[in-house]
């Protein structure tokens, strides 16, 4: 391992100095975005909601979920499948007004609180519906993409009242599983008697963006793609895989020489106890991955000696890939050195990093931002793939994690993501389950908690001032 040598720290944070990047991923002029979900109830219209939201946030675009059910259970209590039938004229002056409340604060939150795209959730499942919200999205200058839901495939109707609906707050008070099946899919008969698809036939929709999702990715239509916005988004429809049969392993690597030290960065080897942990882990995943009718566990490592040679003890049939996608944050001209030393020899470096450790990027090496833009074919290739175990480092672990369990930007880089520990994640219905299981090997604790007070302002002077001259 080599440190950096004074002069070329010296130099170095002088020509490159620390910087923070640009926070937002939309270029400057885009329009805010409405994204408009349609399609009848259980077609998996929240599911994709939440889900888009919480990648689009992961990335860095400021986006919220708008669902036009929780308006409506805020006005009335009445859940039964009467109140969706549009012969009924109260309830539908009702539903009316919800999804009208819930476009204002779509509006309000894309004018006034600074929100990029918002996620329009509801049925939205006929023509009227939907030249309102383009009548109103148009005076307000933003630009829409319909996201449908198209499934004729009752076996999986059915899973999903099961899976989501019949404990949702509507059926709260229905203890009857049956019954609510029943009376949810009368919901979706009244809902079918008044469906217009998007047709890209059809003179008005074939001006129309959207994406059509037929059968849980089975199929896909797309018509008049615009800007880069929307294709990220169909980008990400195209590669998700719904199905919750499956789990990611992730972990940091055993111990490494440089752990031990107290040392950030580096390449260096598994410390014995490295070695203990990944000889455990090893046992540990032969004893729960071996089952013969799931398809082998894919292990990806990064290019770095301590992720390959924990992963060297793992019999069970597996698929071993390394990513240099998974190296850890390169910390510039300060990889090799300690916490200590950084805010000993660049205190500037140090402050700013502590103010804001998210976009901080060290001189010469990468900010977490950098590190989640070169995780996402990562993530996308996790999204396709059903059991995979990922032997990582802290901050990449910690970008991982926030994908999956919504971290905010700003929490990011205090995720606790422990040595010799495995995180179990399970997708569910909205989101993800993540449990720790340690292996009980002892170790160094290498995280550093977000300091209390980060308002000391220093000037970039003083911090080269205190480099020693041998440094
Ligand atoms: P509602 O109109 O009543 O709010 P919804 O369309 O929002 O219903 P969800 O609550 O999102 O339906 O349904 C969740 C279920 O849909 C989950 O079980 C999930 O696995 C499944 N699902 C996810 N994506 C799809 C898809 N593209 N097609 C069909 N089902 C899906
Ligand atoms: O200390 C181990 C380590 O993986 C370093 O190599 C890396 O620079 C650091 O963790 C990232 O954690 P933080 O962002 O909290 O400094």
């Amino acid at each position: 391992m080599s440190f950096s040598g004074g002069w070329r720290l010296e130099a170095a944070v002088k020509r490159f100095g620390g910087s923070r990047q640009v926070t937002s991923y939309v270029p400057e002029g885009i329009r805010p975005t409405v994204i408009v979900l349609v399609g009848l109830p259980a077609r998996g219209k929240t599911y994709i909601s939440k889900k888009l939201t919480r990648y689009l946030n992961w990335i860095g675009i400021t986006t919220k979920v708008f669902n036009v059910g929780d308006y409506r259970r805020r006005k009335t209590s009445e859940t039964s499948h009467g109140f969706f039938d549009p012969s009924n004229a109260q309830a539908s002056r009702l539903r009316e007004e919800c999804a009208r409340l819930a476009l204002e604060d779509v509006s309000h939150y894309l004018t006034v609180e600074g929100g990029e795209i918002a996620v329009f959730d509801a049925t939205n499942s006929t023509r009227r519906r939907r030249e309102a919200i383009l009548k109103q999205c148009a005076a307000a200058n933003f630009s829409v993409f319909f996201v449908e839901s198209i499934c004729d495939s009752q076996a999986i109707i059915e899973a999903n009242i099961l899976d989501v609906k019949v404990n949702n707050p509507d059926y709260r008070n229905l203890n009857d599983k049956e019954a609510a099946l029943q009376d949810f899919l009368q919901r979706i008969q009244h809902y079918k008697t008044e469906y217009e698809p998007l047709d890209e036939q059809n003179a008005q929709d074939s001006q129309l963006s959207f994406i059509k999702i037929f059968n849980q990715g089975e199929r896909f239509l797309i018509n008049r793609l615009q800007g880069n916005i929307q294709s990220r988004i169909v980008y990400y429809l195209m590669n998700i895989k719904v199905g919750y049969n499956r789990c990611i392993y992730l972990i940091r690597h055993g111990e490494s020489m440089l752990n031990l030290l107290g040392r950030i960065g580096g390449d260096s080897d598994l410390s014995e106890r490295g070695r203990t942990f990944a000889r455990r882990l090893g046992e540990w995943i032969d004893e729960r991955c071996c089952d013969k009718d799931r398809p082998p566990l894919r292990v990806w490592t990064s290019h770095m000696r301590r992720t390959i040679q924990t992963a060297a003890f793992i019999k069970t049939p597996h698929v071993l890939s390394h990513w240099k996608a998974l190296n850890e944050l390169d910390a510039g001209v300060c990889e090799g050195m300690t916490y200590e030393e950084i805010a000993e020899k660049l205190p500037t470096e140090f402050a700013n990093r502590d103010k804001d450790k998210f976009n901080y990027r060290y001189p010469q090496g990468e900010s977490y931002g950098d590190l989640v833009a070169r995780l996402e074919p990562v993530i996308m290739e996790l999204e396709r793939q059903s059991h995979v175990l990922v032997v990582c480092h802290q901050a990449v672990a910690r970008c991982l994690l926030a994908y999956y369990m919504d971290v905010k930007h700003a929490d990011l880089p205090y995720v606790r993501v422990p040595l010799h520990t495995v995180i179990r994640l399970t997708p569910v219905a909205y989101g993800c389950i993540s449990e720790q299981i340690s292996l009980d090997i002892a170790c160094v604790d290498t995280h550093r908690d977000k300091p209390v007070n980060t308002d000391v302002a220093r000037s970039s002077d003083d911090a080269l001032s205190t480099l020693p001259e041998h440094y």
